[in-house]
């Protein structure tokens, strides 16, 4: 489904991706969004309001079902890796910032990624806004279990598992860790993950 697109130079390429109940309202112009080869998108939303943002959706990359991408002002850009997963996500970017997530990441319900607070906190002592936007960026195969939170400025090394519940605030530069808590820290090291649940007995379960 496609409606709401006003403005000019506005492209939305699609490489027989499959869609299903996604909504696009964009308000500007010079706007693009690249749907690669076997892209899933299920329930997704997707509001531009600015000119020249960018939407750049690797090939197999796939939304199980209801994910909102909000985008205000202009050259916002957010990136998605190859085989990333999403259920139930939030990306909001304003005033030229971006997120990258990386390959085969997975990313559970109400999980959020916020460049930009959208309002603005003002130096008591006259030295203007101090809460400006800052990028996220995620690398490759990084799980976000449900109800986290990542904030603008976050940097996230590979092979990382983020709590349910963790609020992440500060970048985690250390690969093959995981973070908990609010703020997030390290609570375990030098572990790998896999999507695959492994049973008591050793079968592999492969879940979705
Ligand atoms: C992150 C997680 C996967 C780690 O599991 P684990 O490796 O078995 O971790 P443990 O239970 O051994 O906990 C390790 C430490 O972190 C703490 N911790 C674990 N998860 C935490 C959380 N979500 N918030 C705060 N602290 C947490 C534990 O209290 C423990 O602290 P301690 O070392 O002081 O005792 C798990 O805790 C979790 O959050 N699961 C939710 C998965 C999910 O959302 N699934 C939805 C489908 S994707």
């Amino acid at each position: 489904m496609r409606n709401g697109i006003q403005g000019t130079d506005n492209v939305v390429i699609d490489n027989k991706v499959a869609l299903d109940n996604v909504v696009f309202d964009i308000r500007g112009n010079g706007n693009m969004i690249h749907l690669s080869e076997n892209v899933i998108l299920n329930d997704t939303s997707i509001r531009i309001y600015g000119n020249g943002n960018k939407i750049y959706l690797k090939e197999n990359m796939a939304v199980e079902s209801n994910i909102m991408i909000l985008m205000e002002g202009n050259e916002n850009y957010l990136e998605i890796g190859k085989k990333t997963t999403l259920l139930a996500v939030n990306f909001v970017l304003a005033d030229g910032s971006r997120i990258i997530l990386g390959d085969d990441c997975m990313c559970s319900y109400d999980v959020h990624f916020r460049t930009s607070d959208q309002h603005s906190i003002i130096d008591g002592g006259g030295g203007g806004r101090i809460n400006w936007e800052k990028d996220i960026i995620i690398k490759d195969h990084v799980w976000f279990c449900a109800n986290t939170r990542i904030q603008k400025g976050v940097t996230i090394a590979h092979e990382t598992v983020v709590g349910l519940g963790a609020i992440v605030t500060k970048p985690i530069l250390e690969p093959n860790v995981v973070v908990a808590g609010n703020p997030a820290k390290i609570v375990k090291k030098n572990i790998n993950w896999l999507r695959e649940r492994i049973q008591k007995m050793g079968e592999v379960i492969h879940t979705v």
